[in-house]
């Protein structure tokens, strides 16, 4: 008997990069390690939710009694999330999905022949908005990394994806992509607060502790 403040829910997590591939040998990557959604996972198991990790390929091994799906490209993302998401009654995007894709996959490995070569790339579908715009949707909780202008581009991105809450963190200087610690800004409709610079364990617990309380406050609707 799960005894937490996430008691008796279903959470969905995304994690990691996803990796998309040009040929057989070669792919297109970026630098995330999925620390942060699987210490999210871990938190929320520990808070007594079933969980759900979708997870693009990570050096780190899933948490304890935390039910993960290993996938590789942004389109098998999708595809996992949306055949699980009417399940969960909270979904969080820690991925760090590739917006695109190249258009084509080579069958044969390409070949260095031309001196100079370039690459079609095609939109990925965004996971995290087409899982916000479902009619029947569970808590939505996005990440946006940032560059510059923080609070004001992620509350743009709370806005025009319709999400519950955006934990925002700030990038530049290569902060938050492969860190062990970071900080979060998160934001919701009508509010907001500060979570400082510490570990991601800890942020992860802090995290879900707010999930908990906008769930609470959705019901109490
Ligand atoms: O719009 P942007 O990519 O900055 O939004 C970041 C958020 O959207 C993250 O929560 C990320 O997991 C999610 N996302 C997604 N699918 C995409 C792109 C981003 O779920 N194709």
């Amino acid at each position: 008997f799960a005894t937490g403040a996430l008691a008796g829910l279903s959470v969905l997590i995304t994690a990691g990069p996803t990796r998309e591939p040009l040929d057989p040998v070669r792919y297109l990557t970026n630098r995330s390690s999925g620390k942060m959604g699987y210490a999210l996972a871990r938190a929320a198991r520990e808070a007594g939710a079933r969980v759900t990790l979708v997870s693009g390929p990570t050096a780190i091994a899933p948490p304890p009694g935390v039910e993960c799906v290993h996938v590789e490209t942004a389109q098998q993302m999708h595809e996992a999330v949306m055949s699980r998401v009417a399940q969960a009654q909270v979904f969080v995007a820690t991925a760090a999905v590739a917006d695109y894709r190249p258009a084509s996959i080579a069958d044969q490995k390409i070949k260095k022949d031309a001196a100079r070569r370039s690459l079609e790339l095609e939109r990925n579908p965004d996971i995290l908005a087409a899982v916000a715009a479902l009619p029947q949707r569970p808590l939505v909780v996005g990440f946006a990394a940032e560059t510059q202008d923080l609070e004001r581009n992620a509350r743009a991105k709370l806005m025009k994806k319709g999400l519950d809450l955006i934990a925002a963190n700030d990038v530049s200087g290569g902060r938050g992509f492969d860190a062990d610690d970071n900080a979060l800004t998160l934001l919701w409709p009508g509010g907001g607060t500060t979570l400082p610079l510490q570990s991601k364990e800890q942020l992860a617990r802090q995290l879900v502790a707010v999930i908990a309380d906008r769930m609470g406050e959705a019901n109490s609707r």
